[in-house]
């Protein structure tokens, strides 16, 4: 008995000596977005008799991670007594036990409240400035005006004149695990501009936490793979096997369903992660189809498809990373943005959906799968274009900031023989494909 707990703890010890070193090298700090985290902040400016009023900001800075359906939850723990006695734009989950307040009651008197944003058709005496969005934040790349929430609060019950010590154990569920934020430290007060910004007023006190994403926190099972085809070979270069997990085995396992089959009435699906059986049992794949080249352009189809049966993807994102992106772009159906780059990393541009026509991915139905696309045509550049090597193809995909399953190189699609790569360099193409498989052998660790 003791020797299994020993060695269940050792083997605790080693994941996460493992989850560590990943989170290292790749997980938590992403080269795409080497900024990304989620900022909290916590403006005093005001004081009151028994305590304070304060500002709470929870802002996006992930160029493509938004805060998607149910929304964002933060919870804390407060370093003494207090309480809140009034909160607008948010609501704490739980009252607690307020049984030795006589006349006022506290909107909450729990000592690790959890809150969450109302809804945006809340009456407007629960509303405050930058609030209720339902929980939903967009990514900073996207949409900067929608990417941050506020709420106020009224803090009492310090002790003595305490001006008020910062919560602990700040938490995130942004919707769900992944999150880990930093204690709130002083710093210094927020400035914001009055008369038309011909004066500064500032807050009495801020205190910030950084939040940062990990997706091994998130635990979440891969979404996502890449699949290519050429104008230039009939072969089609799939999702990787089992990508998402092999399909497993036995009659009665409803983790995806054949299609063409009817769906199983609700209940038994009450689940939402119910995708149509394929090779990769993914639920979002992403296809790159290398379309036409002309003299001095290239033109690509981009087709990204939704294999969940009930689920529909709001507000998705893709980024796509290619060196070709640092040349003129013409997107036909979905907006998009080159995002700038640190280092030598290709260009990488952010896809996404154009409002009332496709920022909605629906999900699959019986017929077909969910799906939006667009061409894109990129111009040229001499220097490097070639239709050799692969190098058309993306060197990665992420969809809503998770990373998605490349094939390998030996599988993409081959110029027909005796063709001639069109390749002004060669041994800069060759370059590439060391430096892609490179990247593809980093991406597996
Ligand atoms: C509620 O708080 C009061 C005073 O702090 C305490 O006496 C009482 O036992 C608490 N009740 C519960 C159910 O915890
Ligand atoms: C809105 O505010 C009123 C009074 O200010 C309060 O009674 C009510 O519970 C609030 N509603 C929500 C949803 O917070
Ligand atoms: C706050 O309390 C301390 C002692 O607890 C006292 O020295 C100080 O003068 C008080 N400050 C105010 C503003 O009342
Ligand atoms: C904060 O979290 C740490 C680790 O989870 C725990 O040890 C500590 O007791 C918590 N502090 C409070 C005030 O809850
Ligand atoms: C997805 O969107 C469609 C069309 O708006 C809707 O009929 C369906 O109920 C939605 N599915 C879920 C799971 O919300
Ligand atoms: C997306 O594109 C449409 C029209 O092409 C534009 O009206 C809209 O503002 C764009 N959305 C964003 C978030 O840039
Ligand atoms: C192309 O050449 C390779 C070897 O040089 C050969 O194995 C392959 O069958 C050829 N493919 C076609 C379509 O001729």
């Amino acid at each position: 008995m003791k020797r299994f707990v020993f060695s269940r703890i050792s083997q605790l010890a080693l994941v996460s000596a493992i989850a560590l070193a990943l989170c290292n090298l790749s997980d938590c700090y992403d080269p795409m977005d080497p900024n990304g985290n989620v900022k909290v902040t916590f403006d005093i400016y005001k004081w009151t008799t028994d305590g304070y009023m304060a500002r709470v900001t929870i802002q996006n800075h992930h160029q493509y991670r938004h805060v998607e359906k149910p929304g964002w939850k933060l919870g804390w723990t407060w370093a003494g007594d207090e309480v809140i006695w009034l909160m607008s734009g948010a609501f704490a989950t739980q009252q607690g036990n307020c049984s030795s307040f006589k006349f006022q009651i506290p909107h909450s008197c729990k000592k690790d409240p959890v809150i969450l944003d109302l809804m945006p058709e809340v009456s407007p005496e629960n509303r405050s400035e930058g609030c209720c969005r339902g929980g939903l934040l967009s990514a900073w790349a996207i949409d900067p005006s929608k990417s941050f929430s506020s709420f106020e609060i009224q803090v009492g019950n310090l002790e003595g004149n305490s001006t008020g010590h910062a919560p602990l154990n700040l938490t995130l569920m942004a919707p769900g695990p992944g999150y880990t934020c930093g204690p709130l430290v002083n710093t210094d007060p927020t400035v914001s501009s009055d008369i038309g910004g011909r004066r500064e007023v500032q807050v009495f006190r801020t205190w910030k936490s950084t939040c940062l994403y990990s997706s091994f926190l998130a635990n979440k099972a891969p979404v996502c793979c890449v699949s290519l085809s050429t104008f230039y070979n009939p072969r089609i270069t799939s999702c990787p096997t089992c990508s998402c997990g092999c399909k497993e085995a036995g009659p009665d396992t409803s983790s995806c369903i054949s299609e063409g089959t009817a769906l199983p009435q609700s209940d038994a699906l009450s689940n939402t992660d119910v995708v149509q059986c394929t090779d990769h049992n993914c639920p979002i794949r992403v296809h790159w189809h290398l379309k036409n080249n002309y003299l001095d352009y290239w033109r690509v189809k981009l087709t990204v498809s939704n294999y969940n049966y009930k689920r529909n993807y709001s507000n998705w994102n893709v980024l796509v990373q290619h060196p070709g992106f640092g040349q003129s772009m013409t997107t036909y159906s979905f907006n998009s943005s080159v995002l700038p780059t640190v280092g030598w990393e290709d260009e990488v541009a952010l896809f996404w959906g154009i409002n009332y026509y496709n920022t909605e991915l629906l999900q699959a139905d019986k017929d077909q799968l969910g799906s939006v696309t667009t061409e894109i045509l990129l111009k040229k550049d001499m220097e490097s274009f070639t239709l050799g090597n692969g190098w058309t193809f993306p060197r990665r995909i992420y969809f809503n900031g998770e990373s998605c399953q490349m094939p390998l190189p030996d599988n993409f699609p081959v110029l027909p023989n005796g063709t001639s790569s069109q390749n002004p360099i060669p041994h800069l193409s060759l370059l590439l494909t060391i430096m892609l498989t490179l990247k593809l052998v980093n991406s597996w660790f």
